[in-house]
């Protein structure tokens, strides 16, 4: 079942109904101020950091679901209703959410009044806008009251939600403009330099800023006594919670709208500025933000700059085809996603609170696969940023926080994947800019600036500390964990509440991980070829007789009879193997050691390919491993405490599926490949919304796997890996256009019913523009600009210049 539609040409997904299977939202902004925005616009807003700086309360897990955020009621005589369906849930006789590139539109229509609200941060600014619009669609005159509602937060998201024996007391707040600017204050008055606003740009008929007056202690969301009595009462909080609502009255003859302008906002003052007088705050900056949204002509202005915005973005890659779910994805949400998580990290969602994880060492590092064609500038800053919480033996921090940038003690060092990725990042935003003098950069070593070295020193560290850790086997040690948190074979947890990854480390050094083998034969090649172009010959000899050893690691100890085994355990015993009861083949490893080149020679990896096919594959998407773990083994940790079939037991993490993807492509098997993009695919499962039950424009995380109950249903949308992963299987592998040494390579792999395909690929500001004709054989051959070519690498060309390329597969 469908609840909605996408609106390709607007970019847009258009919600048709309040009553979708979870609340499906949207994420405004892009630079320091973001805002997350249900499709009934609850959510709330952030200054740069979700916990630290949050403006608007939202509580999670609540009852009913989506509750908090910024309402508009209106009264049209006596019938007090809510255009975004909640939170008072009158019928509505038209309803539509369509969440653009950056900004939300919602609509709701009653007994012939009609309510427009479009939500957006503008770029270059902190605040949130709404742009509402009142139109009277009956052929009477009406009176219409309107009320706005905003909660505060009081700054420090996870104090606003625990500590009520201080913060009852200490919220604080300003009236300003008669009421038309409500300025949230609490605790300005000592450590902060930062304040928030309400405003509205028309005079009111009243506010109120103290949520019990404007509530009612007894009552919901729902039913505000001060929207049910029809009259604001003017309060001012002190302590307790304060709130931002207007009431404003407007008279419209048949046909006739008006048009508001609400912005919320966030002002931060010098310290020497900021009081205008003892008490009152220093407003010029405030007014100077409001000044530049008072009226619909610069509201259209900014949105259209945003626009532009997108735009340009988005048109770094594009492509047509015959499939218009494959387009819109590619073309719009994949990207639009990638750009989500590259700004949230996985920080703060429906389903991440905000108050939770740092930035993540490999999380960071796969999103920037995602988002490198868009804004190379910023990927560059995020790996230096990730690069300087790396420690001198070569290993790092798992998490660092945003706003210090700092590794996190807490959590620390040992997962033992992480320094490969940040390999991986470095060269995929190399082979995207071709900027070579990023591994001259001097970056410190967990931030000290005494012990730091260049960036490709950071990367030898990174390989290095691979061969500083190898187990019995020869295999890498797993450390903590490896790509799965959860697969956590030195930490044997037997009470409850202890963290499954950091608590009782055992240290061994006898667990080691077949998937971090299989990305060292990935992703090493990566550093072979970064030395060799820096004349460092001998050392990138050195690298790859590591690599070769590593790859008989794999072959001697790291195969079972049909697929790559995922690791051995803290007593040397072997985990997915089909000797194992449960858990006897795993996806991460044969998607590796694929990627890797292992086992092309003897047919091995087309086995263990098949073998994901059979074993681990569903109609929904596959399955991390199979059988799920029955019982809790301690032995293995986070992975065994999930019921069957959810998370990292036996769900669908969708993370990793594209690995697979991408393994297929290196086989040549363009149908497999699509099949298994698309299972997973958003825009390919609109139809059955109603089971998989999350945003139809975004990946979640996981989707629940075939042991599951509720086999199919997805949870964890938006912040994750899958975007990144997702768009460099579809656009690298599968229409294969990727950045190469020397050039563009074009190698796609695609389905058999897909004829032809266009792409325009801008790189190094050069648009290559790529008609791609597929066919039945084996092999592609490439024209540049009329003139064929021998191989796959289309040459990088000058800033600006355009070049035609003809692939054919005859
Ligand atoms: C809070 C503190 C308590 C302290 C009191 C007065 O209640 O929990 O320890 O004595 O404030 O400052
Ligand atoms: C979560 C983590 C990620 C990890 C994955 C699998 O998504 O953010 O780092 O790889 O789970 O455990």
């Amino acid at each position: 079942m469908k609840f909605g539609h996408f609106d390709d040409e607007n970019r847009e997904y258009v919600i048709t109904t309040p009553k979708t299977p979870y609340p499906w939202i949207n994420y405004l902004g892009s630079e320091n101020f973001f805002s997350l925005i249900s499709h009934q616009a609850a959510g709330y807003c952030f200054y740069r950091d979700a916990r630290l700086r949050r403006l608007l309360r939202f509580r999670y897990n609540n009852v009913p679901a989506d509750m908090g955020g910024r309402y508009f009621y209106l009264r049209d005589s006596g019938d007090a209703w809510t255009p975004t369906f909640m939170p008072m849930k009158k019928e509505l006789d038209f309803y539509e959410c369509r969440h653009g590139m950056g900004y939300t539109k919602i609509t709701g229509e009653r007994n012939g009044l009609r309510a427009t609200a479009t939500f957006f941060v503008p770029l270059g600014s902190t605040a949130e806008v709404c742009e509402f619009k009142v139109e009277n669609r009956s052929d009477a005159a009406k009176k219409v009251e309107l009320f706005s509602f905003v909660e505060f937060c009081l700054w420090n998201a996870l104090d606003d939600s625990t500590n009520f024996q201080r913060n009852l007391s200490t919220g604080e707040v300003e009236i300003g403009n008669g009421g038309s600017t409500l300025y949230h204050k609490t605790e300005y008055r000592e450590r902060r330099d930062h304040f928030s606003f309400f405003h509205v740009n028309r005079p009111v008929a009243g506010f109120d800023t103290d949520r019990e007056t404007f509530v009612g202690l007894y009552n919901g969301l729902h039913e505000p006594q001060v929207v049910l009595g029809g009259e604001c009462r003017n309060s001012v909080a002190s302590g307790w919670s304060p709130i931002g609502a207007h009431q404003l009255t407007m008279n419209l003859a048949a046909g006739e709208s008006q048009t508001q302008i609400f912005v919320v906002g966030y002002v931060q003052n010098p310290v020497a500025e900021k009081w205008e007088k003892q008490g009152v705050i220093n407003k010029t900056r405030a007014d100077a933000l409001t000044a530049k949204f008072n009226t619909p002509q610069q509201v259209a202005e900014a949105l259209a700059a945003l626009a532009a915005h997108w735009d340009s973005l988005l048109s770094n890659y594009q492509v047509s085809s015959s499939d218009d779910r494959l387009d819109r994805m590619v073309n719009i949400w994949n990207q639009y996603q990638c750009m989500v998580t590259f700004h949230m990290s996985r920080s703060a969602s429906f389903f991440e609170s905000g108050i939770g994880r740092g930035m993540g060492f490999r999380d960071s590092n796969q999103d920037l696969l995602g988002v490198v064609h868009m804004i190379p500038e910023r990927a560059r800053e995020r790996i230096l940023d990730i690069a300087a919480t790396q420690r001198a033996d070569g290993s790092a921090y798992h998490q660092y926080q945003p706003l210090t940038k700092r590794g996190n003690d807490e959590v620390g060092s040992g997962f033992n994947d992480d320094p490969l990725w940040l390999i991986s990042g470095v060269s995929a935003y190399m082979k995207e800019t071709g900027d070579d003098a990023i591994l001259d950069v001097h970056v410190p070593f967990d931030h000290n600036v005494e012990k730091g070295g260049s960036l490709l020193e950071h990367l030898r560290r990174s390989f290095g500390h691979v061969l500083q850790n190898l187990g019995p086997h020869g295999l890498p040690l797993i450390g903590r964990a490896d790509w799965n948190d959860c697969l956590n074979l030195n930490c044997f947890s037997e009470k409850p509440d202890e963290s499954f990854q950091t608590t009782q480390n055992q240290s061994g050094r006898t667990a080691e991980s077949v998937m971090i083998a299989g990305m060292f034969v990935a992703i090493g090649p990566d550093l072979v070829q970064i030395l060799r172009s820096r004349g460092h010959e001998e050392e990138a000899k050195t690298a790859e007789q590591h690599i070769a050893n590593m790859r008989v690691a794999i072959d001697t100890h790291g195969r079972d009879k049909d697929w790559f085994l995922r690791a051995y355990d803290y007593f040397g015993t072997k985990i997915g193997s089909s000797e194992n009861k449960n858990g006897q083949i795993f996806i991460e490893s044969q998607g590796w050691c694929i990627m890797g080149g292992q086992g092309f020679n003897d047919g091995f990896a087309l086995r263990a390919l098949d073998s994901v096919k059979e074993r681990l594959n569903t109609k929904y998407g596959i399955v991390l491993q199979d059988p799920p773990y029955a019982e809790y083994h301690k032995e293995l940790g986070e992975i065994s405490s999930y019921p069957p079939g959810y998370k990292e037991n036996a769900g669908i993490f969708c993370h990793n599926n594209p690995w697979i993807v991408i393994a297929e492509t290196m086989l040549g098997r363009g149908d497999q490949a699509f099949k298994y993009w698309s299972q997973i695919c958003p825009a390919y499962l609109e139809e059955i919304s109603e089971v998989h039950r999350t945003e139809p424009y975004v990946y979640s995380q996981m989707i629940a796997g075939k042991a599951a109950v509720r086999h199919g249903e997805a949870k964890n949308s938006w912040l994750t890996g899958t975007a990144a992963w997702n768009f460099v299987a579809i656009t690298q592998h599968i229409l294969g256009v990727r950045p190469d040494i020397g050039g563009l390579r074009v190698e796609p792999c695609l389905p058999s019913d897909l004829k032809q395909v266009s792409v325009r690929r801008r790189c190094r500001g050069a648009m290559f523009d790529i008609d791609v004709q597929n066919g039945p054989g084996t092999q592609w051959s490439l024209e540049v600009n009329g003139k064929a070519i021998n191989g796959l690498v289309v040459p990088f060309a000058a800033k600006g210049e355009t070049v035609k390329v003809t692939a054919r597969r005859v």
